[in-house]
């Protein structure tokens, strides 16, 4: 159970990083509407700079929250030590804005429509990039079989709900 809670502690980061960028949705596309070889969006309209940068120094921010909430509580995942927090949050956000980006770009090359949804995709590329970028930065030790595991079943659930929740109170147009 433990275990799970500090899984949970772990990946927040990564997880404010891949929700805050829609409630700042700025304007200019990270590709500036350039389009690919194939003809379509290199990564399309639903990319922006402005959701880019927020969603990373939201995530950060939440590293540096969390190192002022859990050092010295019975929850501190790392000795006291704010800079691994940091680094973490780092490579969390990181991670996670390039998955999306990633995972965007390989819908564009589905000729997916910004938007529509793509199952598992959406909900899951950023996750891969996040744990990638934890486990190369040295964050290998959370890696068991269990909490890959759990980490990919919960993040699927509780990016289910956050949209439809998002949906229902009109911040996204479409409930995925
Ligand atoms: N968003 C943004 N910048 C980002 C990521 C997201 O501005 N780097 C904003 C956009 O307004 C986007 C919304 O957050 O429409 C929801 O994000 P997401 O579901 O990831 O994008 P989609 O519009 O569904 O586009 P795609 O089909 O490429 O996933
Ligand atoms: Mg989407």
């Amino acid at each position: 159970m433990l275990d799970l809670i500090y899984s949970l502690l772990f990946i927040l980061p990564a997880y404010v990083a891949n929700s805050a960028p829609v409630l700042f949705s700025g304007k200019t596309p990270i590709d500036f509407n350039k389009k690919f070889f194939d003809g379509q969006p290199i990564f399309g309209k639903g990319k922006t700079w402005l959701g880019l940068f927020g969603g990373f120094f939201s995530g950060l921010l939440v590293s540096i929250l969390q190192a002022k909430l859990l050092i010295n509580s019975e929850f501190d995942l790392f000795a006291s030590n704010i800079f691994i927090y940091l680094n973490l949050g780092f490579l969390l956000s990181t991670g996670t804005l390039i998955g999306d980006l990633a995972g965007s770009f390989i819908k564009r090359r589905l000729k997916i429509k910004r938007g529509k949804p793509s199952f598992l995709l959406d909900q899951l590329s950023f996750l891969v990039f996040a744990l990638l970028f934890a486990y190369h930065g040295g964050f290998r030790y959370i890696f068991s079989i269990e909490n890959i595991l759990f980490l990919f079943s919960l993040t699927y659930i509780v990016h289910r709900l956050a949209n439809s929740f998002a949906y229902s109170i009109k911040l996204k147009k479409v409930p995925w």
